[in-house]
C-alpha cells in the first residue's frame, strides 16, 4: 500500500457553508489559489447545484487551477451530478464527489427509504458521475454511526459501480480514535474490492477528536484525509489541515507517511483564510495560533536559547513564520515593501505594488511602524475597491464620552451625489451607523452581526470590524480595517453598502438579459 496521503481540502465547501454569509467568487478563487500553492491535492470548491453563485465560483476555480484537482459536491441525484459535471468540465481533470447517508437514523428518518433503495441510489449516482469523469468519490454520510455490515455492503457496491475514492465521514464527530480506526480496519478486512479505491476520511470535531480520528484512520489504511484550513466547518469544524499535515511531517519517522503539503505555506494560507472568512484563530491553536511558537516561562526561554529543540518539536520557519528585522515606516521606499513581500513568500503577481504602497504609506502615517501582519492585512484586503464602488465616505466625525450623548456626522458620496446626516446612538459606532443609514436612505438594511477584532499586537494593533447585514432577504458581509475603531466600523458598513449596490446591479442586469 502506498504511503502517500492525499490531502483533500474542503475549506471552500464544508468550511464555507458554516460562515454567516457566503464568500464572493473572487475571495473563493484567492483561497483556492493559496491552497494550490500549499500543495493540496484535491480542492472541493463548492456545491454547484446549491446556487448559481456557487456554480459560477466552482467553474471559475476549475478554470484557474493548474496542479490541484478541482472537485464539486453533489447529492446522489442526477441534477446535482449534472451541475457538477457542467461546472467542472472547463478543466481537463476534475472530480465529482457524490454522497448519501447510510446510518439507520439518517436512512429511516431523513431519507425515509429502505437500505436497498439507498444502495441503488448510491450505485446509480456513482455510475452517472462516471459518465462525466473517471475520478469519482462516493461518501457514506454519517458512516461513523452506520452499522458496519451495511457500511461494508455500501463501500463494496460503490467501488463496483466505479467509485475511485470512497469516503468514510464521521459527520457528527461522534466516534473515538480507536473506534474510528477500527471501522477503517474492518473495511480493509471485509470489503473484497477495497484495493480498487482509495479510502478517505472526513472527520468533524464535535468532541475535539477530528484530527485524532483522522490520524487513527491513516494508521489503519486510509490514504486520503479531508480537512479545512484552521479547522473551520460545520459546528465545531472539521479536521484541521495544518494539524494533520504537520503531524504526518513531524512524526514521519514513526508514521512513515508523506503528503504534498509545502509546510512553509501553512501560516500564510491560515492567515488568508482567517482574514477572508473573518474567522479569527485562537491564540493557543496548534501550528497557526499566535502563541504556537512563543515561550513564556523563564525555564522554557532559557532552554530554547540553549537549544531550540528543548521546547520546540518543529521550527517556526517550517510552517512559514519568519522573523522580521526590518523596520517599516513611512520613510521606507517601494522597493523595501516589495522586498519584504517577497521575503514573506508572495510573488509579484499576488499584489499590486502601487495600491499596496499607497495603503502602506497611509497606515505608516497613522501607526508609525508597520509590521508584517499589517502588510498582509493590506494585501488580503482590497478595501479601497469595496469602499469606493458607489458609496464613499467623505467625512466622519463622532463624539462620545462620559457626559456626552454619543453622536456622529457623516458625509457619503453616492455616485455623483453627496449627502450629509447627523444622528445619535448608543455609542459612537452606533451613531455613525445611524447617520450613514439616514444619509443613504437605506432604512431597510438590518445589522445582524458586528464583530471587533484586533490585527497585530498591543495598543498599536489595527482594528478589524466585520459587519453582517440583511438587505432584501439576503445577507451581506463587510470588513473594515483602520487604526480607529469607529472608522473601521464605518468602513465595514460602507463595504456592505457597496456589496448591496453591486448585488442590485447584477439583479437588474439579469432582468435585462431575461427581457423583463
Ligand atoms: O460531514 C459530512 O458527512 C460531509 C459529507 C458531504 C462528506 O460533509
Ligand atoms: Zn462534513
Amino acid at each position: 500500500m502506498s504511503n502517500q496521503v492525499v490531502i483533500f481540502d474542503t475549506t471552500l465547501r464544508d468550511g464555507e457553508q458554516a460562515l454567516p454569509a457566503s464568500l464572493s467568487s473572487k475571495d473563493k478563487l484567492q483561497i483556492a489559489l493559496a491552497l494550490e500553492r500549499l500543495g493540496v491535492d484535491v480542492i472541493e470548491a463548492g456545491f454547484p447545484v446549491s446556487s448559481p453563485g456557487d456554480f459560477e465560483s466552482v467553474q471559475n476555480i476549475a478554470k484557474h487551477l493548474t496542479t490541484a484537482i478541482p472537485c464539486g459536491l453533489s447529492r446522489a441525484l442526477s441534477a446535482d451530478i449534472e451541475a457538477c459535471g457542467k461546472a467542472l468540465s472547463v478543466s481537463e481533470r476534475f472530480r465529482i464527489h457524490t454522497f448519501i447517508a447510510t446510518s439507520d437514523l439518517h436512512v429511516n428518518t431523513k431519507l425515509r427509504k429502505t437500505q436497498d433503495e439507498v444502495v441503488d441510489m448510491a450505485v446509480a449516482a456513482v455510475k452517472h458521475a462516471r459518465s462525466f469523469t473517471d475520478d469519482v468519490e462516493f461518501s457514506c454520510e454519517d458512516a461513523g454511526r452506520t452499522h458496519i455490515d451495511y457500511l461494508c455492503r455500501m463501500v463494496e457496491a460503490a467501488i463496483s459501480a466505479g467509485a475511485t475514492t470512497v469516503n468514510i465521514p464521521d459527520t457528527v464527530g461522534y466516534t473515538t480514535p480507536t473506534e474510528f480506526g477500527g471501522i477503517i480496519h474492518q473495511l480493509y478486512n471485509r470489503v473484497p474490492n477495497i484495493d480498487k479505491a482509495i479510502i478517505s476520511v472526513h472527520c468533524h470535531n464535535d468532541l475535539g477528536l477530528a484530527v485524532a480520528n483522522s490520524l487513527a484512520a491513516v494508521e489503519n489504511g486510509a490514504r486520503q484525509v479531508e480537512c479545512t484550513v484552521n479547522g473551520i466547518g460545520e459546528r465545531a469544524g472539521n479536521c484541521s489541515l495544518e494539524e494533520i499535515a504537520m503531524i504526518l511531517q513531524t512524526r514521519q519517522q514513526r508514521l512513515g507517511m508523506q503528503t504534498n503539503i509545502q509546510s512553509q505555506e501553512i501560516m500564510r494560507t491560515s492567515k488568508l483564510v482567517s482574514q477572508i472568512c473573518n474567522m479569527p484563530v485562537q491564540s493557543n491553536k496548534a501550528i497557526v495560533g499566535a502563541n504556537a511558537f512563543s515561550h513564556s516561562s523563564g525555564i522554557h526561554q532559557d532552554g530554547v536559547l540553549k537549544a531550540q529543540n528543548t521546547y520546540e518539536i518543529m521550527t517556526p520557519e517550517s510552517v512559514g513564520i519568519n522573523k522580521n528585522n526590518l523596520n517599516l515606516t513611512s520613510r521606507s521606499g517601494r522597493h523595501v515593501i516589495k522586498h519584504r513581500m517577497i521575503e514573506l513568500g508572495y510573488k509579484d503577481s499576488d499584489f499590486d505594488l502601487d495600491t499596496l504602497y499607497s495603503a502602506f504609506l497611509k497606515l505608516a502615517d497613522k501607526k508609525g511602524q508597520v509590521f508584517d501582519y499589517d502588510l498582509e492585512a493590506l494585501v488580503f484586503f482590497d478595501q479601497q475597491k469595496h469602499e469606493e464602488a458607489f458609496y464613499k465616505l467623505t467625512y466622519l466625525h463622532a463624539n462620545s464620552g462620559k457626559s456626552i450623548l454619543p453622536n456622529a456626522t457623516v458625509t457619503v458620496k453616492m455616485g455623483d451625489e453627496e449627502k450629509s446626516a447627523s444622528a445619535m446612538g448608543n455609542g459612537p459606532v452606533d451613531s455613525a451607523f445611524n447617520a450613514i443609514i439616514q444619509a443613504t436612505g437605506l432604512t431597510q438594511l438590518e445589522i445582524v452581526d458586528f464583530k471587533l477584532d484586533s490585527k497585530g499586537e498591543g495598543a498599536d494593533a489595527l482594528a478589524q470590524v466585520s459587519v453582517v447585514a440583511k438587505y432584501n432577504n439576503r445577507r451581506f458581509t463587510g470588513i473594515g480595517l483602520a487604526t480607529d475603531i469607529v472608522e473601521a466600523g464605518v468602513k465595514a458598513l460602507v463595504y456592505v453598502l457597496n456589496n448591496t449596490y453591486l448585488a442590485d446591479q447584477i439583479d437588474q442586469r439579469k432582468l435585462q438579459i431575461a427581457g423583463v
